[in-house]
């Protein structure tokens, strides 16, 4: 299911920021040579995702979920050249191919990426952390939102992907939109954060640490 008209979302994307060139070509080989490729953010996230960064001033970043690179490029974008994200897969494969993009950006020395499962790699980096982006295991999301709440200083922001799941979460029967359907309540309800949830793309919830 689309939210936002495809149109609607080409113009939205025209009227933002033009994207630096190295997105489109990992847009393309992503497409090209990768399973699963709409599992990218693409443009309309991408440079939403950066402006949050700008805008909560985050230094130090951690994404769950890496891919091909996409979001991680964004994100890294955003922060302070001094900034550091920290990129967390199990993928050495579509990890390799971000790596080559975040090596040719000018703002890839900000990116780390740590193979692993990334409950692992959140407790051993330990935070704090002003921004995380969560995009990875659908059954993991609570978790994750629970190791990074507590690493983060009052005003860090967790962006989540795919909270509406193609709008499975209305009636959920397979196992991702359970997950997703309990994550939502869990986030809504948890007196530590305020959020707001975007119906655009496939869902994104934007949730901030309270003081
Ligand atoms: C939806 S994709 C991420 C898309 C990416 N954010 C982008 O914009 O291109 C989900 C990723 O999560 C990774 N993943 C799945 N389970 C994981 C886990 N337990 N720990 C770390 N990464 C995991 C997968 O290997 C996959 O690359």
């Amino acid at each position: 299911m689309k939210f936002v008209p495809e149109d609607i979302e080409d113009y939205a994307i025209a009227h933002s920021d033009t994207l630096p060139e190295l997105y489109e070509r990992l847009r393309e080989e992503t497409y090209r040579d990768v399973d699963m490729a709409r599992m990218q953010v693409g443009p309309m996230e991408g440079r939403l995702l950066k402006m949050l960064v700008r805008l909560c001033g985050a230094k130090r970043a951690i994404e769950i979920g890496t891919f091909t690179g996409y979001s991680a490029l964004s994100i890294a974008e955003g922060l302070p050249d001094d900034g550091t994200l920290i990129c967390c897969d199990i993928n050495p494969e579509t990890t390799a191919i971000a790596q080559r993009y975040w090596d040719e950006a000018p703002w890839g020395h900000k990116i780390r990426l740590v193979l692993g499962p990334a409950i692992d790699t959140i407790v051993a980096e330990g935070g704090p952390f002003d921004f995380a982006f969560i995009d990875a295991d659908k059954a993991g999301y609570r978790g994750y939102h629970d190791a990074l709440i507590e690493r983060m200083p009052p005003g860090g922001v967790i962006v989540s992907d795919n909270v509406l799941w193609s709008g499975t979460v209305l009636n959920p029967e397979e196992d991702s939109a359970v997950a997703l359907a309990e994550y939502n309540q869990y986030v809504k309800a948890d007196p530590r954060v305020e959020q707001v949830m975007l119906p655009i793309r496939d869902g994104i919830t934007i949730a901030r640490k309270l003081g």
